[in-house]
């Protein structure tokens, strides 16, 4: 058992799976995601897990989500937009390489159509977008050992500025 090499954080739709996938390969070890995990083990979507049992429900799933997989995992890990919210799990990423994946509301847009089969996102998406991201930047930018800006850049280029930037 040893640490992550990097774990991913930041915003939904920001690329954290795709970017994840991408550096796990290129670094030459596995990838895993802690939503990717929630969904295995609960055998269902996350939006089916808010309508069905509340957010806080949800976090909780996500609190020992994180700290299976930051025990378990050597390799590129990337969190959930919100697990950066839970004390614990933020303590819990303290001594390893994190990456803060960040994007501008613009880009948000443009990337998800801020899609509103995201649960957090269902009412008013625009507006709830960037009220999470007021809510939650200091909280990413506390966690991280880099930040790396994704907004304009492709997933390969985002990749390879982590790579850089590690
Ligand atoms: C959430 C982000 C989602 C997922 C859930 C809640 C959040 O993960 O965990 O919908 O609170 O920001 P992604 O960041 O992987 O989309």
């Amino acid at each position: 058992m040893s640490a992550p090499k990097v774990v991913l954080v930041g915003p939904m739709g920001v690329g954290k799976s795709t970017v994840g996938g991408m550096l796990a390969e290129r670094l030459g070890c596995l990838f895993r995601d802690t939503d990717d995990d929630i969904v295995t083990a609960q055998g269902r979507a996350i939006a089916e897990i808010f309508v069905d049992e509340g957010e806080a429900r949800f976090r909780a799933l996500e609190k020992a989500a994180v700290a299976a997989a930051l025990a378990e995992h050597d390799g590129v890990l990337a969190l959930g937009g919100g697990a950066i919210l839970d004390a614990d799990s933020r303590a819990l990423l303290a001594g390893h390489q994190v990456v803060y994946l960040s994007m501008d509301v613009e880009e948000a847009a443009r990337r998800t159509g801020l899609n509103v089969a995201r649960p957090l996102l269902a009412v008013n998406p625009r507006k709830q977008w960037r009220e999470l991201m007021e809510a939650r930047r200091h909280l990413y930018t506390e966690a991280a050992t880099v930040v790396v800006a994704t907004d304009g850049r492709s997933p390969d280029e985002v990749a390879q500025a982590v790579l850089d930037a590690l």
